[in-house]
């Protein structure tokens, strides 16, 4: 593998690894306020990012390369309300999208279609997480600070979480 590739795959197997880390700040701070379905739905997402990453750290080693473990910076451990939480969950998918873009791209400068190829599956989920969370976000900011809509939109989460495929294995 060229080592560019091998680079940069490298620092989206940190970026995965720091997003569970932050959705794992977020769930935290929702069950501390009296958001219990939106915290398992972030428990959730938290365990699928580790799940993008080590699809990445197998992938790399699997073709020659070295998943390296980087040090992480400390994830915000406070929000302002549920709204905070979502607007800042899609703000962090739109930037992992862009950083999968520019792997993609780096893919495609070093002629490397194989992992050009494995990345397909990135694109195609990155579509289907920002639309979730676009769709959690419209309706948050649907209900504005009416009590009993953010109580139905919780239980929402939490009926959303329970109904979720289980996440695979990689
Ligand atoms: Fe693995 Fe939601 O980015």
């Amino acid at each position: 593998m060229k080592s560019k590739v091998e680079t940069t795959i490298n620092e989206q197997i940190r970026r995965e690894e720091f997003s569970s880390r932050l959705y794992l700040s977020m769930a935290i701070w929702c069950e501390c306020n009296g958001f219990p379905g939106a915290a398992a739905f972030l428990y959730r997402q938290s365990d699928e990012e580790r799940m993008h990453q080590l699809k990445l750290v197998h992938y790399l080693n699997d073709r020659g390369g070295k998943a390296v473990l980087m040090s992480l910076e400390q994830p915000e451990g406070s929000y302002t309300s549920l709204l905070d939480v979502f607007q800042k969950v899609m703000h962090h998918e739109e930037y992992i999208t862009a950083s999968i873009n520019d792997l993609y791209g780096v893919t495609l400068d070093e002629k490397d279609y194989t992992t050009g190829n494995f990345l397909q599956w990135y694109i195609t989920e990155q579509i289907e997480e920002e639309s979730t969370m676009r769709t959690i976000l419209d309706k948050i900011r649907l209900v504005g600070n009416d009590k009993a809509g953010m109580f139905h939109i919780d239980k929402e989460l939490d009926a959303m979480t329970a109904a979720a495929a289980p996440i695979p294995a990689v």
